[in-house]
């Protein structure tokens, strides 16, 4: 795997929850902790639920808001960030809607469900900034009415991809073009139980790349993965990274 890693010209990283629960932000589906095992995502985080009651979205949103702001990036961040300057081509693909990647100094990132930092009109798509300084919730939010677009009036919404929407398509298509184009994936931190996401390592494996899958749990990976890391992100990811490229990661 080492001799992989090294040899890789284009090495991609697909991230999910998981590279960011060692930063302290929730993972959705872990058992106990998952915010699915203590939420309805069914009431949140679809345009039905926001429609029916924008307030109860609005806020549950702002206390995940406030809790990335609070987070910083973890080893797993900085890892990723430092690979860039080791491979020759490196693309980093995540299911987050946090900036953690950007806030190691990962750059060009691809996300895939949105951003929780870019929100907009729900209606017609202005952007919104929110005001400056990090919003003070309790556990799980309370119902906040949402800001009006100050185009249109109607209610601005969290900038991220709920159930039953499209991806963005640009970053899609730069998502299938990396997939389809790297020689090396890191599958780190996801469940890979939603989809399309949950495509993009079977075709990387399906145009020949390699599958490395970083993750303490089993997954439907654990199957098509060439080498499967049973560990924490932070951890195994910069232990790996430091073996294959020794003191350049030390940068
Ligand atoms: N290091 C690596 N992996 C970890 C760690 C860790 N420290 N902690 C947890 N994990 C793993 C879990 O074992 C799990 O397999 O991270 C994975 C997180 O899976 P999910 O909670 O399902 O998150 P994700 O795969 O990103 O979900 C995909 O589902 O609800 C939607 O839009 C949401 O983007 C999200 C999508
Ligand atoms: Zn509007």
């Amino acid at each position: 795997m080492v001799a992989a890693l090294r040899e890789a010209r284009h090495v991609v990283v697909l991230t999910g929850a998981g590279v960011s629960a060692e930063s302290g932000v929730p993972t959705f589906r872990d058992a106990q902790t998952g915010l699915w095992a203590r939420y309805d995502a069914t009431a949140l985080a679809t345009p039905d639920a926001f429609r029916a009651d924008p307030a109860l979205v609005w806020g549950w949103y702002e206390w995940r808001r406030a809790a990335m702001m609070r987070a910083a990036p973890n080893p797993a961040h900085h890892a990723i960030a430092a690979l860039a300057k080791q491979v020759p081509a490196l693309t980093v693909i995540t299911q987050n809607v946090d900036d953690l990647h950007e806030r190691a100094g990962s750059a060009g990132v691809v996300h895939l469900h949105g951003r929780l930092m870019q929100p907009r009109c729900f209606q017609c798509g202005t952007p919104w900034r929110y005001p400056v300084g990090i919003p003070d919730e309790p556990e799980g939010g309370r119902r906040v009415t949402p800001p009006d677009c100050p185009r249109c009036a109607s209610p601005i919404r969290p900038g991220v991809v709920w159930f039953g929407e499209g991806l963005p398509a640009d970053e899609w298509q730069s998502a299938l073009a990396a997939a389809a184009g790297c020689d090396l994936m890191l599958a780190i931190g996801t469940s890979a139980m939603v989809y399309p996401a949950a495509e993009l390592p079977q075709i990387a494996v399906n145009t020949g790349a390699l599958l490395v899958q970083i993750n303490p749990q089993s997954t439907s990976l654990d199957g098509i993965a060439h080498w499967n890391l049973p560990g924490a992100a932070g951890i195994t990811l910069p232990a790996l990274l430091h073996t294959a490229f020794a003191d350049g990661m030390n940068e």
